[in-house]
């Protein structure tokens, strides 16, 4: 399975995607980090692991649709099966999210369909919940409302605040997103109107 990884910022699910292919737990091929940001960190670590980058400054270009046609024909040359979100901070739009209907996925640290959108996890903390945690999702038009493929459940404590929250989202993250990958890899997702299924 050959992936591109979109990412805005830290990297540190590329980082968690990257190691657990190069120590085997996930066989996969790490294609492209595709980086709307060319000053993230997240452009440093795929670097540091060999990945070939796509960095652009969206401001340079005349529209979404101007750079997502040209991601989408270096996606093509690339032959990329996959692609996976992980903490891109733009919209898509149909020029990337149609051709990869079912073949691209995203990362959202809350339990959707509770907290869409970018402050999923201060909006957890403020509403409430005893419980949040982590999707791992196919991607539509709208915003991260695409067929579920993975959740795992955090406990919100008395005591977090936003940083101690999201640490431990984001440990859990680390892991989800990397075994996702891993059960597509093998050909064990199923997806099938909104409901999708894990093959053993
Ligand atoms: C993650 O919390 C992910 O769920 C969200 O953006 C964050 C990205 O973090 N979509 P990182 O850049 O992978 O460290």
């Amino acid at each position: 399975l050959r992936i591109a990884v979109f990412a805005s910022g830290s990297g540190s699910n590329f980082q968690a995607i990257s190691d657990a292919v190069h120590n085997g737990t996930l066989d996969a091929d790490l294609q492209l980090l595709v980086c709307d940001r060319p000053q993230a960190q997240v452009v440093q670590r795929a670097k540091q692991a060999d990945v070939p980058v796509f960095a652009f400054l969206p401001k340079t270009y005349s529209g979404r649709e101007a750079y997502e046609s040209e991601i989408l024909t270096l996606l093509n040359e690339k032959e990329i099966d996959l692609i996976v979100l992980a903490g891109y901070m733009r919209i898509l739009t149909p020029v990337l999210v149609e051709p990869f209907y079912g073949r691209m996925i995203n990362i959202h640290p809350s339990l959707l369909p509770a907290f869409p959108g970018v402050r999923g996890i201060a909006q957890a903390l403020e509403y409430g919940v005893k419980m949040t945690g982590v999707t791992v999702h196919y991607v539509d038009g709208g915003l991260d409302s695409g067929p579920i493929i993975a959740q795992r459940a955090v406990d919100v404590q008395e005591d977090d605040t936003e940083d101690s929250l999201a640490e431990r989202i984001h440990a859990v993250e680390h892991e989800l997103l990397p075994l996702a990958i891993g059960w597509i890899a093998a050909g064990r997702v199923k997806l099938d109107g909104r409901r999708v299924t894990v093959s053993s």
